[in-house]
C-alpha cells in the first residue's frame, strides 16, 4: 500500500516522480486526452505494476509516450514516408502511430507484438514530465480497468490510491477522449481507435485510411478495443436522437421506484427533456472534451445515466459515440 500524494507540477514534484520512475515506481500525469498510469518503459518489472494497479488483461499492449525531440527510432523502425508526414502534421498530438518494434520496448509492455505505439503529448504539462524524466514512459490511461476514463488528478485518485505513490496535477486535460490509434506499419495507415485526430485529417495529409472494425469476431487489431470500456457505476441506457418519448417513460419509471435517473446530452437535445441532466456541450470539440469528466459526476448523482446519440456532424462524432456505446454497456442503441 502506498499513501498516495497528489502534487502540482513543479521543480519538486518532478524531481520526486523521476526517482520513482528511475527506480520502477509507477507516476499518474496529465497529457491532452486524459491522465496517464506511467511506468519506464524497458523496465518488466514496472510495466507488470501497471496491470496490475489497473486490473488489466494482460493481453492488451501499452503505448510508449517520449518528449518533443525524443529521437524515436531509437525504438522503432519508420518504415513509411508518409508516417513521417503524418508526424509532421500532427506530432505533437493527440495521434498515437503504432510502429515495427527495435524490441527495445518491454515485451510485457508490448504484450510479445512486434509493434508499439508512439505518442507525444502536445500537452506543457506532459512535456515537462517527460523531459524531467528523460527514459520513454509506457502508460495507459489511469483508470481501473473497465472504469470511465480520468481527466482529472482526483478522478486518478478515486481509482487509484493506495496503489501508486504519486499523482502529478495538471488540472483538467483539454481534449477529453483518448488519441487516435494509427497503424502505420503497411502501405495505408488504418485506424484502430478514433480520437482527436480525424480520418478526414488523415486522409488530408497522406491521401487515404482505412478503420479496422474490430469486430469482436475479428482477431483485434487494436486488442484493447475489445474489452468493456469506459462504463461509470450506475446503470445505463442510450438512445437515439428521435427517441426522447421512449427516454422519458424510462426515466419517470426510475422516479416512480424512488431511484435517481438522470439524462446526458448535448446542450440542443436538452432543450427537449425535462428533469435532470448533464449537458455535454454543443461542438464534437466540446463534447469530446466532457465526456469522462461527466461520467465520473453520474455516477456520483443518478442510479441511471440515460444517454442520448450525438451528432454535431463533426467527425470526432466517430470517437465520441465508439466512448459513448461502450460505457452504456456496449449496448449502442435501447431497442
Ligand atoms: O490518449 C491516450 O492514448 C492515453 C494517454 C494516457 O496517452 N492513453 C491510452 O492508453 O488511452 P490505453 O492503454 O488506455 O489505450 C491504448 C490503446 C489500446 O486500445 C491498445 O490495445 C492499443 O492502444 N495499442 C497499444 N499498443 C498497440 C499495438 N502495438 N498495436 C495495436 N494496438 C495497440
Ligand atoms: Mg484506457
Amino acid at each position: 500500500m502506498y499513501d498516495t500524494e497528489i502534487l502540482k507540477i513543479d521543480e519538486r514534484s518532478l524531481e520526486l516522480a523521476k526517482k520513482y520512475i528511475l527506480s520502477g515506481e509507477l507516476v499518474a500525469f496529465p497529457t491532452e486526452t486524459v491522465y496517464g498510469l506511467g511506468a519506464l518503459a524497458t523496465d518488466d518489472g514496472a510495466i507488470r505494476k501497471i496491470y496490475e494497479a489497473k486490473g488489466r488483461p494482460s493481453d492488451n499492449p501499452l503505448i510508449v509516450h517520449v518528449y518533443d525531440g525524443y529521437d524515436i527510432e531509437r525504438l522503432v523502425k519508420i518504415g513509411n514516408d508518409y508516417a513521417k508526414r503524418l508526424a509532421k502534421a500532427y506530432i505533437p498530438g493527440p495521434l498515437t502511430m503504432v510502429y515495427k518494434s527495435k524490441g527495445i520496448v518491454s515485451k510485457v509492455a508490448t504484450c510479445g507484438l512486434d509493434t508499439v505505439g508512439i505518442r507525444v503529448p502536445s500537452d506543457e504539462n506532459a512535456q515537462r514530465f517527460l523531459r524531467a524524466v528523460g527514459v520513454p514512459i509506457a502508460a495507459p490511461s489511469a483508470n481501473a480497468s473497465k472504469h470511465t476514463s480520468p481527466v482529472t488528478a482526483m478522478h486518478v485518485y478515486e481509482d487509484l490510491k493506495g496503489k501508486i505513490p504519486l499523482i502529478l496535477d495538471g488540472g483538467k486535460c483539454a481534449g477529453g477522449i483518448e488519441s487516435t490509434v494509427l497503424d502505420v506499419t503497411g502501405e495505408t495507415p488504418v485506424i484502430l481507435r478514433s480520437g482527436l485526430v480525424t480520418g478526414e485529417m488523415i486522409e488530408r495529409i497522406v491521401g487515404n485510411c482505412e478503420y479496422s472494425k474490430n469486430l469482436p469476431t475479428d482477431k483485434a487489431r487494436a486488442p484493447g478495443m475489445k474489452y468493456r470500456h469506459y462504463t461509470p457505476k450506475c446503470e445505463t441506457a442510450l438512445f437515439k436522437r428521435d427517441e426522447t418519448e421512449k427516454a422519458k417513460r424510462l426515466y419517470s419509471e426510475y422516479e416512480k421506484a424512488g431511484k435517481r435517473a438522470c439524462y446526458l446530452c448535448d446542450n440542443e437535445l436538452a432543450e427537449k427533456l425535462d428533469g435532470n441532466k448533464l449537458l455535454l456541450g454543443r461542438t464534437g470539440e466540446e463534447i469530446a472534451a466532457n465526456l469522462y469528466d461527466k461520467l465520473h459526476e453520474a455516477e456520483k448523482i443518478t442510479d441511471i445515466l440515460i444517454a442520448f446519440e450525438v451528432d454535431t456532424g463533426s467527425d470526432i462524432d466517430v470517437g465520441i459515440m465508439n466512448r459513448l456505446t461502450k460505457a452504456c454497456d456496449g449496448a449502442r442503441f435501447i431497442p
